[in-house]
Formats: structure tokens, sequence, C-alpha cells
């Protein structure tokens, strides 16, 4: 039975389909209901403060026991850039300020303040997690330190790390996680790439999933490009022991993204993507816009992350609050044409259940 794979057993759950912890859209009525349903439903918790984390886990703890898991972003380490490109790219980010009415920013304090801010919080959340002792931590951007992966695995928390090459698979599994996610280029949102160039390491789920199933021994976790029981049987049959999704789970009515987000994603087609590093530094699979068409011409003036996110984090929150669909950033994975109006998410992972019973059946059939 394709339902009981080490993912599930590890983890305790009832499905081996996880819902990605997305930052910004996945809160604590998503999470919750992809565990309620039996997939493992995750917090995308790594902008929440620790009062914030408190109050969404409680508020899964409320609706469900199942076990559910916390996402965080490893912060990175990069050197600050010099006032010169910093100016470089105010010039370049000016018509957006000008359009949605912003007020003047110090970049330099905003870009100081940045990466102190993130390491800071990351701590904070950590904290966090070891007071209430959360099931399951998934991170991506980076390792752990060592230490933390200790008192981590003291408290019987299992691990899952986010690799987008086998080298970055092994890494993890050589530092202890339980689990790897192996991200392929389709996937929507950041590209989890820490070893390397990102732009070398776009490898497709296709590729990366039996390449990481080969070389690692603990088990993989397919993600990109995933959004029905087709996809999931595929990645099954590739080697993974369990699919990641998170386009497909962003139009579901728990999803915390905006209206807009979600009315942008259901008219989006296969070529409507694309990898840019506008919005934060790192590259993401977003919704091509007027802001990421201006800025690509630039990329090699645009400061790494987190720096290019300091800066353009007011145009994105006013992009959000105006509506603006020309400056918003808009996450996608390359599949999300397949994705389907306003399904709540338990009814989601019910059908996917039952789409890959379809599409196991039909291939034992040929
Ligand atoms: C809107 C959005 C936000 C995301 N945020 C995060 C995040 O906070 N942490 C993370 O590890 N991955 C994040 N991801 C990436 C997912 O973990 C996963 O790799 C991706 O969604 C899989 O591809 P798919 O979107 O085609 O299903 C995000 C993806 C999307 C679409």
């Amino acid at each position: 039975m394709w339902t009981k794979t080490a993912v599930t057993e590890l983890l305790g759950i009832r499905y081996p389909l996880l819902q990605a912890g997305m930052i910004g859209a996945a809160r604590a009525d998503l999470a919750a209901a992809v565990s309620m349903a039996g997939g493992l439903g995750t917090l995308g918790a790594a902008g929440m403060n620790a009062d914030e984390l408190h109050r969404e886990m409680k508020a899964i703890r409320l609706k469900t026991n199942c076990p559910y898991s916390v996402n965080l972003h490893i912060p990175m380490k990069e050197v600050l850039p010099d006032e010169g490109r910093l100016e470089e790219v105010c010039e370049l980010l000016q018509p957006y300020w000008e359009e949605l009415g912003l007020q003047p920013l110090n970049a330099l304090a905003s870009v100081r303040r940045e990466a102190a801010y993130k390491q800071a919080l990351f701590e904070e959340q950590l904290a966090v997690i070891l007071e209430e002792s959360v099931p399951i931590v998934s991170f991506s951007y980076g390792v752990l330190d060592n230490d933390w992966i200790d008192r981590l695995k003291h408290r019987g928390i299992k691990l899952i790390g986010t690799a987008t090459t086998v080298s970055e698979g092994a890494h993890l599994e050589h530092q202890g996680v339980d689990l790897v996610v192996g991200q392929g280029s389709e996937a929507g949102g950041e590209r989890a790439t820490f070893l390397g160039a990102a732009e070398q390491a776009a490898v497709g789920t296709i590729a990366l999933t039996p390449l990481l199933a080969d070389a690692l021994h603990v088990p993989v976790i397919a993600a990109g490009g995933v959004m029905d029981g087709r996809g999931i049987a595929a990645a099954l049959a590739l080697g993974a022991a369990g699919v990641q999704l998170g386009t497909a789970f962003l139009t579901c009515p728990e999803s915390d993204a905006s209206r807009r987000t979600k009315e942008a994603l259901l008219t989006s087609m296969e070529e409507s993507t694309v990898l840019t590093r506008s919005y934060t530094g790192r590259y993401a699979r977003t919704i091509r816009n007027k802001f990421i068409a201006d800025l690509s011409d630039e990329d090699h003036r645009l400061l790494p992350y987190p720096y290019q996110e300091a800066l353009t984090r007011p145009i994105r929150e006013a992009a959000e609050e105006q509506e603006r669909v020309s400056c918003m950033a808009v996450w996608s994975g390359q599949a999300s044409r397949l994705l389907t109006r306003e399904l709540p998410a338990g009814d989601l992972v019910r059908r996917l259940v039952k789409e890959t019973d379809v599409a196991l059946d039909r291939l034992r059939r040929l």
C-alpha cells in the first residue's frame, strides 16, 4: 500500500503527504486542516515572533492532537553591501516607492538592522520550539548548528532539512536530519540552495528525486510541481517516500494568501512564473509582473539576501495592501494551472489520496 512509507512511520501520519510551510500563507488553520485529514500540516513560521508562534501552535493544538510541523528559515550570513551599491538599488526601486506613495526609507539603517534581526528572530523561534516540544521541525536555506541539532533531537523532535542538490542532501544527512525534502526547480517560492550558486542548482524534480533517493539513507520527500495524484504517483515511482506540496494548498480557504494572490494563481499558466532575485535577493519562483520585468535586466546590481528583501519589503507590503499585482510578490510553482478554486484543505488531502490510488491503478493496468 503506497500510504505506508518510511515518512508516515517516522512522522506518525496517515499519508505521506506534507503541506509546505509557507511564510505568509500557512498558519494554524491550514496546518491543522491538513494534519486532521491525515497529512502533515506545517506552520510557515519563519516570520513569526515568539508570541505569534505560541499563539499559532496553541491554535493548532486546540483543533487537533495530530502531528504537525513548524517551518523555519536558517539565517544567512552575507557581507553588508557598501553604500554605493545600496544607493544604486534605491535608485532602481525609487519609481515603485513613488507609485505606491511610500515614505522615504533609510536604506543603510534598514539593511544594517535586517541581518541582526533575522538571527535574533531565529533564536527566539528555536527557544519557543524547545519550550513547547513541537513534534517536527522543517527548515530551509542551510543547516542548523550542531548545538541546536543536539538540543532539538534530545527533545525527540524530528528534523526535516531541504536540499536542491545531492551534495546538500548529503550534508544535511551527515548533520543528522531525519528526512530530506528535495526541492525541484518547478517549486514555488525561494530556492533553498545553500551550497554553491542557486542558478546551477535549478534541478527539476524528476531528476533530483531519484538522485537523492539513491544517494541518501534517510527518506526523501519530493517537492516542486506536484499538484495532484499523478504527480504523487510519479514522485513515489522516482524513489520518494513522501511528497511535499505548496502551491496546491495556496487557494484553499484556510490559506492566508490574499484574495488578489489567489486570483493571480488561479489565472496563471505554466509560462507565467520566473525565477527572480528581485524581491529578496534569493532566486524565487514567482508570477512574472512589471516589477520583475523591470528589474530583471538589473539582476547584477541587486543586493544579496537578506538585504534586497529589507529594501523591497515596504514595496511588497504596500502592493499587497493596495492590491497592485504589478508589484506584488506572488510565489507560485510551475504547475499552478492545475489549481482548484477554494477546495478546503482536508478535502484536497482526501482528493489527492484518491487520485493517487487511481494513478497507481492505471499504471498497474498498463
Ligand atoms: C507561497 C509560498 C511560500 C513558501 N514559503 C516557504 C517557506 O517559508 N519555507 C520553506 O521552506 N519553503 C517555502 N516555500 C517552498 C515550499 O517549501 C516548496 O518547496 C514548494 O512549495 C514546492 O513546490 P510547489 O509550490 O510546486 O508545490 C514556499 C512556497 C510557496 C509557493
